[in-house]
């Protein structure tokens, strides 16, 4: 089924009165006669999301439901956001690790996106049912990550909300611990759902919205002077909390979500970022070096989208030519448990050659 268009009523969108009776998107209103809504797949932020059927070809979908009405905000910048995050999936329709935009409805109260499903629930799940990810499933995330943020900023899109919770496995039972390389290969296995905070954006502009998911945004997003390179630090909190189970600012589960932006902003701003403890010991000086680059707070240090699709990590675990399943669940645990002569050493060994590393890369953000 085509979608809607989506270039639709902004202008009278804003120009409408706050009348709850009128439809001021000019979307199709039948959503109930189209598709039965099923249970739900998840909720996010801004919206809840179920599963639906086409009542006519039986085609399994997600159904997106926004309300009209937020907090604090005028309903015409509601409409505004709801437009935009619309456009901005249509834009990206051609990409086969987005989810496909399939149709859009509106009532009164609500819009609803109707999307391809993802039955393998969100990468959050994923890491909540599996525990701390492997080192090798780790990479084979992060290149997927990547691609998609590639794909985004070669169409001018600011991702904006890189995080587990916004991408999701196509299907249940194809994924790294459970697929060789080559059949991960076939097609796209992790798929970008959400682009509620994305911002078109041309290159050579800088961006000043404090957007996005306070815990995952780079320092100069609080700074209000961003580019592209907040994707890559996001992409790097993201790799930090699927391997460890923590967020790199704080430690422990330490981390509390009534803390002010303020002191999230401090904290990602100045907060040392721990690598020396549980999985971060046995992981690979390549993996270490990797997230390291994302979480480069000086963004014209940091490490470009283009080096780290480049980078060794990938090639080594996430290229499928060294063929072999993914390496075991437990890869990462081990790391916390161990207490042989040899991992010790082992653990020690990877510890100063992260703090040299570490040491290296502040002496070239301080040069
Ligand atoms: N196409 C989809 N298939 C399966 N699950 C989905 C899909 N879209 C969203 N979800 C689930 O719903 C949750 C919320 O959706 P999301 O689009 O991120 O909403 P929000 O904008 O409110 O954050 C996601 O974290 C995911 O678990
Ligand atoms: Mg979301």
């Amino acid at each position: 089924m085509a979608a809607a268009p989506v270039s639709t009523a902004v202008s009278s969108a804003s120009s409408s009165t706050d009348s709850a009776s009128q439809l001021e998107l000019g979307w199709r209103t039948d959503l109930r006669e189209s598709y039965v809504q099923g249970k739900v797949l998840g909720t996010g932020s801004f919206g809840t999301v179920h599963l639906g059927i086409d009542s006519v070809s039986g085609q399994e979908v997600a159904i997106k439901t926004l309300p009209k009405e937020r907090p604090k905000l005028s309903r015409a910048r509601v409409l505004e956001k709801l437009q935009r995050e619309l456009t901005l999936l249509d834009r990206l329709s051609g990409c086969p690790r987005v989810v496909q935009l399939l149709e859009c409805f509106e009532d009164e109260d609500n819009v609803y996106i109707v999307t391809e499903a993802c039955e393998g629930g969100d990468l959050q799940k994923f890491s909540d049912t599996y525990g701390p990810l492997s080192e090798r499933c780790l990479a084979l995330v992060a290149q997927e990550v990547l691609h998609i943020v590639r794909s985004c900023h070669r169409l001018g899109i600011l991702h904006g909300d890189v995080k587990p919770a916004n991408f999701c496995l196509k299907d249940e039972h194809r994924h790294p611990y459970a697929s060789s390389p080559a059949a991960l290969q076939r097609t796209p296995w992790l798929k970008a759902i959400d682009f509620g905070c994305s911002q078109l954006h041309f290159r050579h502009t800088r961006l000043s919205k404090r957007s996005g998911t306070p815990v995952y945004m780079a320092p100069e997003i609080f700074k209000r002077d961003y580019s592209f390179e907040v994707d890559v630090w996001s992409t790097g909190v993201l790799l930090y909390q699927l391997f460890c189970r923590q967020f790199p600012f704080w430690q422990g589960d330490s981390y509390n979500k009534a803390l002010s932006l303020e002191d999230v902003a401090k904290a990602i701003s100045e907060a040392p970022i721990r690598m020396d403890f549980g999985p971060w010991l046995t992981m690979s000086p390549e993996g270490l070096d990797f997230v390291r680059g994302c979480l480069t707070r000086d963004p014209a240090s940091r490490m470009t989208l283009d080096e780290a699709l480049e980078h060794p990590w990938l090639q080594k675990f996430a290229s499928g030519l060294e063929g072999g399943a993914p390496g075991p669940l437990v890869e990462a645990e081990v790391a916390g448990s161990g207490s042989s002569v040899a991992n010790n050493i082992v653990r020690r060994a990877a510890v100063q050659q992260a703090q040299q590393q570490q040491t290296r890369r502040d002496a070239a953000v301080a040069a």
